[in-house]
């Protein structure tokens, strides 16, 4: 986003000060009826989050990091639990019923200032069911409650998938290019404005 654009978004709102968010749990269902529940991650849950990368692809996980496909180091996987202003998000199957049921999913909102930049990653098994979307619509209005002004994803431009999810929001976005790499800026409305649109976390139709 440009200076200018950045800095009319910011005009009318106090900057933002949230810290680390709770979000509260959730449940929801995927088109084929397989309920999920969504909760905030804690340092307890880097067992699942390692195996949950260890069980996506090579590709997967340079979509998401952008750097090879290597495994992030334990450290850096916690701190992306644990953030020091943001929230992380994981999904879990509700049918498993377990302290160590298996994390299909990871959505991160990262605040670093007035903005935070969200990432996903949807275990190549589980992707293609509306996931990625809902978990993307829930941050958004995580980053909304919290007071962020706008959102940055980095995605990479063959990243089709991850450009529909975005796409689906069905929001005005700022695109820079850096060779490869996009980097997409959703401005947000403000939690009280009365143009914001209510919380959906309906999985889209096809
Ligand atoms: C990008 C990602 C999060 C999407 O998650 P998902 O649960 O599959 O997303 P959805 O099921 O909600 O699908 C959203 C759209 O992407 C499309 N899509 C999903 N996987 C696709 C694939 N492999 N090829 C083409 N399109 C695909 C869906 O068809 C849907 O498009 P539509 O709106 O036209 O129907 C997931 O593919 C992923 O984790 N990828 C690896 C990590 C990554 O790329 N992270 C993004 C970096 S920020």
């Amino acid at each position: 986003m440009t200076r200018w654009g950045r800095q009319t978004l910011v005009a009318d709102r106090p900057t933002c000060q949230a810290g680390r968010g709770l979000a509260g749990p959730f449940t929801l269902d995927l088109r084929d009826g397989t309920e999920l529940d969504v909760r905030s991650a804690v340092g307890d849950d880097l067992p699942g989050v390692v195996d949950l990368h260890e069980r996506c692809s090579a590709r997967s996980r340079n979509r998401r990091y952008h750097g090879g496909s290597a495994r992030l180091a334990p450290a850096r996987m916690r701190r992306l639990l644990e953030p020091a202003r943001g929230v992380t998000l994981l999904a879990t199957p509700t049918a498993s019923h377990s302290p160590s049921a298996p994390v299909v999913a990871m959505a991160n909102l990262l605040g670093e200032g007035d903005t935070a930049e969200v990432a996903l990653l949807v275990r190549d098994d589980w992707q293609r069911r509306g996931l990625g979307s809902v978990l993307l619509r829930r941050l958004v209005w995580e980053a909304e409650q919290s007071g962020y002004v706008a959102l940055d994803l980095h995605v990479q431009a063959e990243n089709t998938p991850m450009l529909r999810v975005v796409y689906r929001l069905a929001r005005p976005s700022m695109v820079d290019r850096d060779g490869s790499l996009l980097t997409l800026t959703v401005p947000l409305t403000a939690a009280d404005s009365p143009a914001r649109a209510p919380l959906d976390l309906s999985v889209p139709t096809r």
